[in-house]
């Protein structure tokens, strides 16, 4: 027994000098020997058949045969496991001396600077910002806008078709159609709709296919001419500074009736005449006019109680004369270095 004993110590002495690879091989040999099938605890079972003057001196042995192994696999789990952290360390070091990644803070794209500017403005005015979807119905874009299929004015815009009835939209107008239409019949309205419009259409320095407009839509009993005008006016000095002009031009939309082209005097020469008004001193900037009748009736709206007005701006135009910008292309091109200027 006593040379069992002496045996086994030195073979678990030997496994766990060797266990040199991880801490899962130490606690294999731990199961192998101490565990409850293990070997030396099949000694301790076996002690049963020693004589009673043997046992207690046996005991003695087999305890501390236990105790000295349980010692070793202490020790070598200390071992492995401050290599294991050492090489953990040296996998993760981190070199202080390399210079730190700088971050570079974004920044707001020109156009929505410019549109958070317009809806700043009619926000503090009371108007409501609402949203319609970018690709529209035929009905929406221009039934509804009192531009039925055969009219003459689709030829102006002409867009990207998915089906002969569904399209991109070509302007935001279509949102005063859906705004009415959400609306209790004849209740006022006034609200603003922001968002991109499509057409057919090159891309240069003055065209793209893809552009921003506000539309905006002011119904309520009693709203003349005067409000448009008032109101337009009011926007265009906060937009541009006080001394901003502001002229009338009679003009022609479907949807409204009378029509207008507001335009602003030249923020470049303030009226003298230069290369951006061509020599004018205007600036055509917006379209506008009273929402026609039929176009109150068809969302709904009885034009014998109500009356409003409407008026569509261009966002890119907008912030080309407040930035001095002369190629709308700029804004599309996401080159850094002409976006870091704003
Ligand atoms: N939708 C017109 C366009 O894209 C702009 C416009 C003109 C909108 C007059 C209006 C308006 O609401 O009254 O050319």
């Amino acid at each position: 027994m006593e040379q069992k004993i002496k045996e086994l110590r030195e073979r678990v002495g030997e496994a766990i000098k060797s266990a040199s690879t991880d801490l899962k091989e130490l606690e294999n040999i731990r199961v192998k020997f101490l565990g409850k099938k293990g070997e030396l605890t099949g000694l301790l079972r076996g002690m049963s058949q020693l004589s009673a003057e043997d046992r207690p001196r046996i005991g003695k042995i087999v305890n501390e045969a236990r105790s000295q192994i349980e010692q070793l696999l202490a020790e070598k789990n200390a071992e492995l496991k401050s290599k294991e952290l050492k090489n953990k360390l040296a996998a993760e070091k981190i070199d202080i001396t390399l210079p730190g990644r700088r971050t570079i803070p974004g920044k707001l794209h020109p156009l929505t600077l410019t549109l958070n500017r317009v809806k700043e403005i009619f926000i503090n005015m009371g108007y409501t910002v609402e949203e319609g979807p970018e690709v529209e119905t035929d009905y929406y874009n221009f039934e509804a806008l009192n531009l039925p299929k055969d009219h003459p004015a689709r030829d102006t815009q002409d867009s990207f078709y998915i089906t002969e009835e569904i399209l991109l939209r070509t302007q935001t107008s279509p949102v005063q159609a859906r705004t009415m239409e959400n609306h209790e019949p004849n209740s006022p309205i006034r609200m603003i709709a922001p968002g991109r419009v499509y057409r057919r259409d090159d891309y240069d320095a003055s065209h793209s296919p893809m552009f921003t407009q506000v539309e905006g839509l002011v119904i309520d009993k009693g709203i003349s001419f005067a409000d448009l005008k008032g109101t337009l006016e009011l926007f265009l000095k906060q937009m541009f500074g006080n001394n901003a002009k502001v002229r009338l031009r009679p003009s022609f939309f479907p949807f409204t009736e009378p029509s207008t082209e507001v335009d602003v005097s030249c923020v470049m020469c303030h009226g003298e005449g230069c290369k951006v008004c061509k020599g004018s001193g205007w600036l055509e900037i917006l379209g506008a006019g009273m929402v026609h009748p039929h176009v109150l009736e068809m969302s709904g709206y009885d034009p014998s109680k109500v009356s409003g007005f409407a008026f569509g701006l261009g966002v890119e135009r907008i912030a080309m004369l407040s930035y001095g910008i002369d190629d709308l292309r700029l804004f599309y091109d996401n080159d850094i270095r002409f976006l870091n200027q704003f």
